[in-house]
C-alpha cells in the first residue's frame, strides 16, 4: 500500500525546529515521564479519565515534533508496573485507552515515517493490546524516522531483574564467565538493548522523582522537570525543554577544562562520545 505524505511543519513552527538545530545538539533520546492526567481533570473537575484522554493529545503532539526535530528515540512512560495497583476500574479504562490509541494513531505514526517499539512486561498486557502492538511494531518496523518506544508495564527495578536473571542463566549454562559480565553486557539484556540511554528526562506535573523509570540508563541524563500537567505539555514545551537541555554542561564526572578540551565545534553527540570514551564501551 502507497504511504500518504508525512505531516509537515507549519512555516512557524519550522522556524523555530531549524533555530533550535542551529543552537546546539538535539537529543538523541528523550524520555518523558508523562504524569498529571488525573490531576489536570481534577482541576476541571472531571473525572481522571478524561485527563488520560486528553493525554493522547499531546502525545501526537510531541510524536509528531520530535520527529520533525530530528530526535531519534522518543521513550514514553505511559504504565508502570505499580500502575497494576491502580482502582481496578481506571486500570481497564487506561488498557481501553491503550488500544483505541494504538487502533487510531497506527497509519499516522506510519506516515510520518515512525517505527514504533515497545519495553516491559508486554505479556501481562490484554491480549488484544499484544496483537495490536505487534501488528503496528511490524507494520512501522522498517520506517527510519523517529522511533517512539513506549513503556508499558515496565519499571526500572523489574528490567534490572530480568536482566539478571538472563546472564544467570547464560553462565549456568557455561556460555559466559562471571568475569565476562560488565555494563555492556548488562546493557544489552536490558529492554532497551541497542538503544542510546538518554541524554534527556522531561518529567511533566511537577514532581521531582523517577518512579522506577530507567534506572539503568538514566545515569546520566539530564532532568528537566515542567510544571505543566501532561495533556497540556505540547510542542512548544518540548521546545523549551530541549533549549534548556542546549545550555547544559554535560561532564560525566569530568572537570568542565577536560569535557571544553574534547569539544572540537560543538560536534553532535559529543556528550556520548565522551561518555563512549570514558566507560570504555
Ligand atoms: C499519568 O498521570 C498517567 C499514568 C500514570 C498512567 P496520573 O494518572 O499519574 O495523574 P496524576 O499524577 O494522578 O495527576
Ligand atoms: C509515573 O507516574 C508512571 C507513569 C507516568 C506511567 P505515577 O503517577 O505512577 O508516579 P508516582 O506515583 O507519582 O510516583
Ligand atoms: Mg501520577
Amino acid at each position: 500500500m502507497e504511504r500518504e505524505a508525512p505531516n509537515k511543519p507549519t512555516e512557524e513552527d519550522k522556524k523555530i525546529q531549524d533555530e533550535l538545530r542551529a543552537s546546539g545538539d538535539i537529543p538523541a533520546h528523550i524520555a518523558v515521564i508523562m504524569d498529571g492526567n488525573g490531576r489536570w481533570a481534577k482541576k476541571r473537575a472531571l473525572p481522571r479519565v478524561a485527563g488520560h484522554r486528553e493525554g493522547v493529545g499531546s502525545v501526537r503532539d510531541i510524536v509528531e515534533a520530535c520527529g520533525q526535530v530530528g530526535v531519534e528515540y522518543l521513550t514514553l512512560y505511559a504504565f508502570s508496573t505499580e500502575n497494576w495497583n491502580r482502582p481496578q476500574d481506571e486500570v481497564s479504562t487506561l488498557m481501553r485507552l491503550l488500544l483505541s490509541s494504538l487502533r487510531d494513531e497506527a497509519d499516522r505514526l506510519h506516515k510520518n515515517n515512525v517505527r514504533l517499539t515497545a519495553v516491559g512486561d508486554i505479556a501481562k498486557l490484554p491480549i488484544e493490546v499484544q496483537e495490536k502492538l505487534a501488528e503496528t511494531m511490524s507494520l512501522t518496523k522498517v520506517n527510519n524516522g523517529l522511533t517512539l518506544n513506549l513503556a508499558l508495564s515496565y519499571s526500572g527495578r523489574w528490567e534490572i531483574l530480568q536482566a539478571v536473571k538472563a546472564i544467570a542463566e547464560k553462565v549456568k549454562h557455561g556460555e559466559i564467565k562471571i568475569d565476562e559480565i560488565n555494563e555492556s553486557l548488562l546493557a544489552n539484556n536490558l529492554t532497551t538493548a541497542g538503544m542510546p540511554e538518554p541524554d534527556l528526562l522531561i518529567r511533566t506535573g511537577g514532581e521531582y522523582r523517577i518512579s522506577n523509570f530507567m534506572l539503568w540508563q538514566l545515569a546520566y541524563s539530564e532532568l528537566y522537570i515542567s510544571e505543566k500537567y501532561w495533556p497540556e505539555f505540547r510542542r512548544s514545551h518540548l521546545y523549551e525543554a530541549i533549549r534548556d537541555y542546549q545550555s547544559r554542561e554535560r561532564r560525566f564526572g569530568l572537570v568542565s577544562e577536560q569535557v571544553r578540551r574534547r569539544s572540537n565545534g560543538g560536534e553532535k553527540s559529543l556528550a556520548a562520545k565522551i561518555y563512549e570514551t570514558i566507560t570504555g564501551t
